[in-house]
């Protein structure tokens, strides 16, 4: 905060694939905002159905009996497109509170069944799940976890490849203990961390076997950026509970929520006097979902929702030729429009503010990536060419011959 109060970038409009700050000058967005302009910036589509729902309706609550129609229909089409059995809907704000109603409600769902010993939820080294109280407790990357006093005590680390670690890890605390495991289907602010060959079915066939629910936390790879609905169609895994958020609207307006399979709404809504005690304000908004809608059509039409998967070798493939720079120490990526190019500590540390620096200073190439602890990330808009992927890596490129000088 200290160092950017007074060197701020403000970028002031937007279209497709670019962005232009106030001085004019133009920009590649090769993050997509903040891993979630999908369809690319400046969608009319979105902002004509977002002008229509505010005309009608801006906004009005979901609680208890009330609801609005564009609240129904967005969640009547994600549970058809997820792949979930009996899947309901639960919206909010954003990911993070999403990552929070999901450690509240498989916790609750165990309590619900005579099983309140079920509390523990687990979750891996590197992991990202947001910034509330629940996410924070759960973070896999570390210096995210201190400086806050005491975090919420029942929760695990596991490491972020191993079947068998999580397994261990469960038999230590005793499977009865465990409520969930949390998992990104590909690490992303963690530093962009496709999993191994076989680690998903692994971690979900453990999950099953252990009577433990599998919490799939796919804010950043559901809707297009690993190139399906939700990110999980890949894999041959079924999971209770999928977290949504980011381009579920492209960014365009704020929203987020959880799939949830039949098994884990049942006790909530079969029985009588079950309450869940949880709803964020603006959960269903209305204006929200009319965008959230438009985006649905927007990643249908033309195949863009496959770009995702199409691009992902492309993009590796642009970046690969990095890791001959001394100063790459490897480049990741392959599954999905998103990859990291890791810096040496040498670099890291001579430049004043590690790969914040970096990203900086790779302005000057025209080019907005993400500074992660250690690396530097890339997940453009799904719109990209393979062209613009050559400009990403030049710029790269460009940079890394720069702050040699
Ligand atoms: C995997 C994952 N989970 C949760 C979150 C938190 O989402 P939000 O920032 O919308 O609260 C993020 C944000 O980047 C994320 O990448």
């Amino acid at each position: 905060m200290a160092v950017t109060k007074s060197a701020e970038l403000v970028i002031d409009r937007g279209e497709d694939v670019w962005v232009w700050d106030e001085e004019d000058r133009k920009y590649l967005d090769a993050t997509a905002g903040l891993w979630y302009t999908n369809v690319g910036h400046g969608r009319t589509e979105i902002q004509d159905a977002v002008k229509t729902q505010m005309e009608k309706l801006e906004a009005y609550p979901t609680f208890n009996d009330l609801a609005n129609r564009p609240a129904l229909e967005l969640a009547d089409r994600l549970a058809a497109l997820a792949p979930v059995d009996d899947a309901r809907i639960f919206f909010g704000s954003g990911g993070g509170d999403a990552v929070d109603t999901a450690a509240k409600l498989a916790i609750a769902y165990w309590e619900k069944l005579g099983q309140s010993s079920k509390n523990v939820i687990i979750s891996r080294q590197n992991s990202y799940h947001g910034t509330h109280g629940f996410g924070t407790s759960l973070a896999g990357i570390e210096p995210n976890r201190v400086g806050w006093g005491p975090l919420i005590e029942h929760t695990e680390r596991v490491p972020h490849d191993s079947v068998e670690a999580t397994a261990a890890a469960i038999d230590r605390i005793g499977a009865d203990s465990v409520a969930a495991i949390f998992v990104e289907p590909v690490i992303g602010a963690g530093g962009v961390i496709p999993p191994r060959p076989g680690y998903l079915e692994g971690i979900a066939q453990l999950a099953r076997d252990r009577e433990v629910l599998l919490v799939l936390d796919s804010v950043i790879g559901a809707f297009g950026r690993l190139g399906t609905w939700f990110g999980v169609e890949r894999w041959d895994v079924q999971p209770d509970m999928i977290v949504f958020a980011k381009g579920v609207t492209s960014g365009y307006l704020p929203l987020g929520g959880l799939v949830v399979s039949g098994r884990i709404a049942e006790p909530f809504w079969g029985v009588e006097g079950n309450v869940f005690r949880h709803g964020a304000t603006y959960a269903g908004h209305p204006t929200c979902c009319a965008a959230a809608l438009a985006n649905l059509d927007l990643l249908e039409a033309g195949g863009l929702l496959a770009r995702g998967r199409e691009l992902e070798v492309p993009l590796l493939e642009a970046l690969a030729p990095l890791a001959e720079y001394e100063d790459i120490v490897e480049v990741r990526g392959g599954t999905g429009l998103l990859a990291a190019v890791e810096l040496s500590p040498r670099l890291l540390s001579s430049l004043p503010q590690g790969a914040l620096s970096f990203a900086q200073r790779m302005r000057s190439a025209d080019v907005l990536v993400r500074p992660l602890v250690s690396a530097i990330a890339i997940s453009p808009p799904l719109t990209v060419t393979e062209e613009h992927l050559r400009l990403i890596a030049e710029a790269i490129a460009w940079t890394l011959r720069e702050v040699d000088r």
